[in-house]
């Protein structure tokens, strides 16, 4: 945390010379169960994690946002708040600066100019919401700045229609939301129509553990804009709002009404809200082996019904499973398609767990996965 500090202090004051006028922190997260649930207006279970993104920012006069990228050899992006704003043709983390503005700016909110440096340790490609810790970052110093305060829930609407209105993924809610209104040694039940959170105490005696697969989410807003395409051909084939106002019986009686994929699509939102909601019940009694087992269902219907895991990842996902036993459970985290496996286990078999991992699995380059073990973090807040 200190390093990052100073990594975007030290940013600032090669950009611009001088010291920031605050510095704001939001975090990754990491998804316990509910994938593909939000967009669906159902029930997620994300944890805040200890990777973040900061923002040290500094007023200045007029309407023009500097910002320079630590993480990107110092890559650096300025523009006029009153201009049209272009967005790059291949994705950049510009378009997401870029993006949280024009979205602050449609709510109406009026920002300031502002000078601004970015450093953040969440792993890239990783499913772990680096760009979501980026918006809402970037929102919370603005906001600030400009002297606007602005409720966690309303920033993660911005960051999120940061990403569908200008970036072009038409993703939920839920990396926002968790980023803002993350609670420490909790992660949060989230019900994606109203919005509600409610804290779910992770047990002490539990260890969450994230094992980066190594193979990056890389151009996969195609396949993820599809999933969300063919959720909302079977919700409307049910006469239904959203697949969170479906069953399992009403899909059985209405399987004639569409092809084999949207079938098993809605199959697994379906199933998924019910899983999610089960978790949240097993995670706050401390039941770990019941969580595992809704975790284990949970892949096998990523992989089965939804299609987003790959071959490495299912792999992962089955040694940890062996390795844990009956003491927690595992699953791929994220969109898919690559990225991070996560593992909710007792702390006990931590070491075995990962030894197993070191043991059998390679990244696509030959090397060890990245492994964080995480204690949920707090959401977004600015700096003492
Ligand atoms: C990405 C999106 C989220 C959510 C997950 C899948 O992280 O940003 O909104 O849909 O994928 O659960």
């Amino acid at each position: 945390m200190t390093d990052l500090v100073d990594r975007v202090r030290r940013g600032f004051a090669d950009a611009y010379g001088g010291v920031p006028d605050l510095i704001a922190r939001a975090p990754g997260r990491v998804n316990l169960i509910g994938e593909h649930t939000d967009y669906n207006d159902g029930f997620v279970l994300p944890a805040a994690i200890s990777g973040q993104t900061l923002v040290a920012a500094r007023r200045i006069a007029g309407r023009r946002i500097e910002v320079v990228a630590t993480d990107f050899q110092g890559e650096r992006d300025s523009f006029l708040l009153d201009k049209e704003m272009a967005h790059s043709p291949d994705p950049h983390w510009a378009d997401y600066v870029r993006g949280m503005v024009i979205a602050m700016e449609r709510t109406g909110l009026r920002i300031s100019g502002a000078q601004l440096a970015v450093a953040g340790d969440v792993p890239r490609g990783a499913g772990l919401s680096s760009s979501a810790s980026l918006t809402v970052a970037i929102g919370l110093a603005l906001g600030r700045l400009s002297k606007l305060s602005i409720d966690p829930t309303a920033l993660a609407r911005m960051g999120q229609a940061a990403e569908t209105d200008f970036v072009g993924t038409r993703i939920g809610i839920m990396d926002q939301l968790v980023s803002a209104r993350g609670l420490a040694g909790h992660a949060l039940l989230i019900d994606c129509r109203s919005l509600a959170c409610t804290p779910v105490p992770i047990p002490p005696d539990a260890a969450i553990l994230i094992v980066h697969s190594g193979i990056e989410r890389g151009l996969v807003d195609g396949a993820y804009n599809a999933r969300r395409t063919q959720c909302e051909a079977a919700s409307r084939a049910l006469g239904v709002p959203a697949l969170r106002d479906a069953d399992m019986k009403m899909l059985e009686a209405a399987r004639a009404l569409m092809d084999d994929i949207t079938f098993r699509r809605a199959r697994h939102v379906i199933t998924e809200n019910a899983r999610t909601l089960s978790a949240a019940d097993a995670l706050s009694r401390g039941d770990l082996q019941t969580l595992g087992q809704l975790m284990a269902a949970s892949h096998a219907s990523m992989r089965d019904d939804f299609e987003i895991t790959l071959p490495p990842i299912d792999q992962l996902v089955a040694l940890l499973q062996d390795a844990i036993a009956e003491d927690g459970g595992a699953r791929m985290t994220g969109g898919g398609f690559g990225g991070a496996v996560v593992a909710v286990l007792s702390k006990r078999r931590l070491e075995a767990a990962q030894a197993a991992v070191l043991a059998v699995y390679r990244t696509p380059d030959g090397g060890l996965p990245l492994m964080l073990v995480e204690t949920a973090s707090d959401g977004a807040s600015l700096l003492a």
